[in-house]
C-alpha cells in the first residue's frame, strides 16, 4: 500500500468522476482512496507541514486540473485554530494524516434570501484521527478545529478548487455569510 502516490490517486478521482455524476457516490469512492494515499505519506515533505500564522492553517495544493476541478490539498493545521463555519460549493472528502482535528456540522435555519445574513445551528460533532475520513456535498457546512497539541495534517479533495467555487464561510454570532477564500501555497 506504500506505493500509492498523489499521481495514482489523481488517476484514480479522474476514473471516477468520468463514471459518476451524484456527488454523494463520487465521496463514498474516493473516500477509502483518500484514506489510502493518507495512510502511505511518504509524499509528504517538511514544506507540508508549513502553517500560515495568519490563517492559522496552512493550504497546500497538489493537484487541480487545468480549469480548477479536481483539487487535491494538504492543509495542516496550527494546534488551537481552524475555520469559521463553511460551505465548500462543490464536493469535498477529508483524511486525517496526523493529529486530532475537531468537525462541528452545522445546519443553516434562514432560508438564504438576505444576502450577508445566515443563522445557523450547531448540529453535531467528531474528532477525526490518522485512518479516519469525512465527506461534504456542496452545501453541507462544516467548521475545522485542530484541539491536539501538535500541527495536525490532512488530506482534501474538492470537486473544484475551493477558490473557485464561489463559496461561504459564516459567523454563527453575527449572524454573517460572507465569501472565504484561502491563501494557499503552491506544493
Ligand atoms: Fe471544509
Amino acid at each position: 500500500m506504500t506505493d500509492y502516490s498523489v499521481a495514482d490517486y489523481v488517476s484514480d478521482i479522474r476514473a471516477i468522476v468520468g463514471e459518476e455524476t451524484d456527488p454523494r457516490r463520487i465521496t463514498e469512492r474516493i473516500r477509502p482512496l483518500a484514506t489510502r494515499l493518507a495512510a502511505a505519506p511518504g509524499w509528504i515533505t517538511d514544506e507540508h507541514r508549513a502553517c500560515d500564522e495568519a490563517q492559522g492553517f496552512g493550504v497546500h495544493l497538489l493537484h487541480e486540473e487545468d480549469n480548477h476541478d479536481l483539487a487535491v490539498f494538504l492543509i495542516s493545521w496550527l494546534p488551537d485554530r481552524g475555520t469559521l463555519p463553511h460551505n465548500h460549493a462543490t464536493w469535498a472528502v477529508v483524511a486525517g494524516i496526523e493529529g486530532q482535528e475537531q468537525e462541528v456540522e452545522w445546519v443553516r435555519r434562514d432560508d438564504g434570501s438576505k444576502p450577508g445574513y445566515a443563522e445557523l445551528e450547531r448540529a453535531g460533532e467528531r474528532v477525526m484521527t490518522a485512518g479516519g475520513s469525512s465527506a461534504c456535498l456542496p452545501d453541507d457546512i462544516h467548521s475545522v478545529w485542530n484541539v491536539g497539541d501538535e500541527i495536525s495534517l490532512s488530506l482534501h479533495t474538492y470537486g473544484r478548487h475551493i477558490n473557485h467555487t464561489g463559496r461561504s464561510e459564516f459567523d454563527p454570532e453575527a449572524r454573517a455569510e460572507r465569501p472565504f477564500v484561502v491563501k494557499v501555497e503552491d506544493g
